[in-house]
C-alpha cells in the first residue's frame, strides 16, 4: 500500500515539476527563506544567494522565499520581454515588508493603471529644466562639503555621499537641506532601508518593526509640512516638488479638473524619492571611488580629463548641465562603475498569466526576477566582465545588456539626476583630492536593498595644490 501511495506521490510531484524552471522548492511552508537570510548574514550580501544558484542552475532557476516562488532569470532576451512587457504579462511587485515600507502609493508598488498616473505627474519634476537648477544645486553643496574636509585626513565615502545625497533629496522635494529635522530625517530613512529585506515580523525588537517606526516618523513629519504649507507659508519653496503638487491639487480643486496626486500619493512618493534616490546613488559614487582607487590608470585618465574641464569653467562658481555633456571619459566611468557594481541587482516583477520563459513553464502568480547583475558580468555579454574598462562603452552595445537604471516603462525616474550627481561628485573630488582607499574589505551590508559596501570605503585625502594641478 504504501508503494501505491509513494508511486501516485512520486508522479504527481513529478508531472507539477515538469517543465518548470530548475531549483529547489526548500522546506515546506519556508521554503528557502532560511538560506536566504544566511546568505543575508554570512557578509556576503543578499545576492550571494542568487549568485550561487545561478552558477548551480543556470540563466532560469526558481526558488522559494517568504513563502513564495521566485524566479531568477539573466539573459538580455528575457529582460527584454519581461521589462518590455509588451504582452501584458508582467507587473512591478517587491516583497511585502518593502510594500509595507515604502506604501502602497507608492510608484514602486502601485498596480500598472495607477503607476501610469503617478508616473506622469511626477515625471515633469524631472525635466531637464529642473535638472539644470538641480545640478547648480547639487555643485554648490559639493563644493561646500569638499572644502570642509581636512587635508591629510580619512573620510568614510558612503557616510559622506548619504549626507550629500540625502540633502540634495530632501531640498528638491520640501526644501530642507539642514538642521535637526534633516539629520531625524536620514536617520529614519536608514532605518526604513534597512528593515527592507527584514523577515515582516511586527514584534517591537524586529528590524521590520523599527523600520515601520521610521516610516511613521517620516509620514509625521511629512504630515506637519504638509499641514504648514496648506496653512499659507508658501512663497519660499516655490521650486519645490512638494509645493508644485500641493500647487496643482489647490488649481485642480478650483476648476473641477482630473484628480491629482492626494496627500497619501504624495507621501509615500517623497518617501519613495529619496529612498530611490539617495542611498542608490550614494552607493553608486562609493562604489566608483573604489574601482578608481584600484584602477590607477583609468583615474589618471580622467584626471586629465577633468583638469582641462576645470580650467574650462575656472571663471564661473558652479558647474552646468552643458558642462556635463562635455565629459565624454567620465560619463563612461560613471557608466562602467554602474555596471560593476549594480547597485540594484535584480528587478521584481510579478507573472499576470501561466507563460513560458527561457523555455520554462511560469505560473500565473509567481515572482520573476530580472537579475541584471547577472548579465553585467556575463562574459558571453561583456569581454572581461570583472575588469574595469571604461572604453568598452565607446561603441554600442547589446540591447539590453546594460540594466543598471532598469528598462521599459518602469524606468528609473531619476536616471539622468543621478548620472549628473555622480558626474559632478568625480569632478570636484578628482580636480580638489588624491586619495587613498584605507580598508580594501570588499564585503557588502547586510541588510541594505542595494548593493552597499560594508566599510563604508574610507579613504585618506591629500588636498591637490596649485603646483600639482601645473604639473599634471
Ligand atoms: C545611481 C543611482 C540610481 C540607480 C542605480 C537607480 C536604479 C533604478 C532602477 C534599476 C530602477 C528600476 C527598477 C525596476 O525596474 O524594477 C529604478 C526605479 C526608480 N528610480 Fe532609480 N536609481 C538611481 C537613482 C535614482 C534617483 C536619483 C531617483 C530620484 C530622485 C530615482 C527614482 C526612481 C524611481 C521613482 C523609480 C521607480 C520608477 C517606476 O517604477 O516607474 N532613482 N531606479
Amino acid at each position: 500500500m504504501s508503494q501505491i501511495v509513494l508511486k501516485i506521490f512520486r508522479c504527481r510531484f513529478q508531472e507539477s515539476t515538469a517543465g518548470i524552471p530548475p531549483g529547489s522548492p526548500g522546506l515546506p511552508l519556508i521554503g528557502e527563506t532560511l538560506q536566504f537570510m544566511a546568505s543575508i548574514y554570512s557578509g556576503k550580501g543578499f545576492y550571494h544567494f542568487v549568485r550561487i544558484r545561478h552558477l548551480q542552475y543556470g540563466n532560469c532557476f526558481r526558488t522559494n522565499i517568504f513563502g513564495e516562488t521566485h524566479v531568477f532569470v539573466s539573459s538580455t532576451e528575457s529582460a527584454k520581454a519581461i521589462l518590455n512587457n509588451d504582452s501584458g504579462k508582467f507587473t512591478k511587485r517587491y516583497i511585502r515588508s518593502i510594500a509595507e515600507l515604502v506604501g502602497d502609493q507608492s510608484l514602486l508598488c502601485a498596480s500598472d493603471q495607477h503607476h501610469k498616473l503617478i508616473r506622469t505627474r511626477l515625471s515633469s519634476f524631472f525635466s531637464a529644466t529642473s535638472i539644470s537648477v538641480f545640478v547648480k544645486q547639487f555643485d554648490e553643496s559639493i563644493v561646500e562639503t569638499l572644502r570642509s574636509w581636512d587635508d591629510g585626513s580619512t573620510v568614510v565615502v558612503l557616510q559622506e555621499a548619504l549626507k550629500i545625497t540625502c540633502k540634495a533629496m530632501c531640498k528638491m522635494l520640501i526644501s530642507l537641506d539642514s538642521g535637526e529635522e534633516l539629520e531625524m530625517l536620514q536617520q529614519e530613512v536608514a532605518q526604513v532601508c534597512e528593515a527592507m529585506l527584514a523577515f515582516p515580523l511586527r514584534l517591537p525588537w524586529t528590524r521590520f518593526h523599527k523600520g515601520l517606526q521610521g516610516r511613521k516618523r517620516i509620514m509625521n513629519i511629512l504630515d506637519k509640512v504638509i499641514s504648514e504649507r496648506r496653512g499659507g507659508i508658501k512663497q519660499a519653496y516655490q521650486g519645490d516638488f512638494l509645493q508644485q503638487m500641493l500647487m496643482e491639487d489647490e488649481k485642480a480643486s478650483s476648476t473641477d479638473e482630473a484628480p491629482r496626486l492626494t496627500d497619501a500619493e504624495i507621501k509615500d512618493n517623497i518617501l519613495t524619492m529619496i529612498i530611490a534616490g539617495q542611498d542608490t546613488t550614494a552607493s553608486a559614487i562609493t562604489w566608483m571611488v573604489k574601482f578608481l582607487d584600484e584602477n590607477q590608470d583609468v583615474l589618471e585618465t580622467l584626471r586629465n580629463e577633468q583638469q582641462l574641464m576645470a580650467k574650462k569653467i575656472s571663471l564661473k562658481p558652479y558647474l552646468s548641465v552643458e558642462d556635463l555633456t562635455e565629459m565624454p571619459y567620465a560619463s563612461k566611468v560613471v557608466k562602467e562603475s554602474l555596471r560593476m557594481a549594480s547597485v540594484v541587482p535584480w528587478f521584481p516583477r510579478q507573472a499576470l498569466k501561466d507563460c513560458e520563459i527561457e523555455g520554462f513553464k511560469i505560473k500565473r502568480g509567481w515572482n520573476v526576477n530580472i537579475d541584471a547583475k547577472s548579465i553585467h558580468l556575463d562574459a558571453m555579454v561583456y569581454k572581461d566582465p570583472s575588469e574595469f574598462n571604461p572604453t568598452r562603452f565607446a561603441g554600442e552595445t547589446k540591447p539590453y545588456s546594460f540594466l543598471a537604471f532598469g528598462m521599459g516603462g518602469r524606468t528609473c525616474l531619476g536616471m539622468n539626476m543621478a548620472k549628473a550627481m555622480m558626474l559632478v561628485f568625480l569632478h570636484r573630488l578628482i580636480t580638489t583630492y588624491r586619495w587613498k582607499v584605507v580598508d580594501p574589505d570588499t564585503s557588502t551590508e547586510k541588510w541594505g536593498l542595494f548593493s552597499r559596501l560594508k566599510s563604508g570605503c574610507p579613504v585618506q585625502l591629500t588636498r591637490i595644490t596649485e603646483d600639482d594641478s601645473v604639473q599634471t
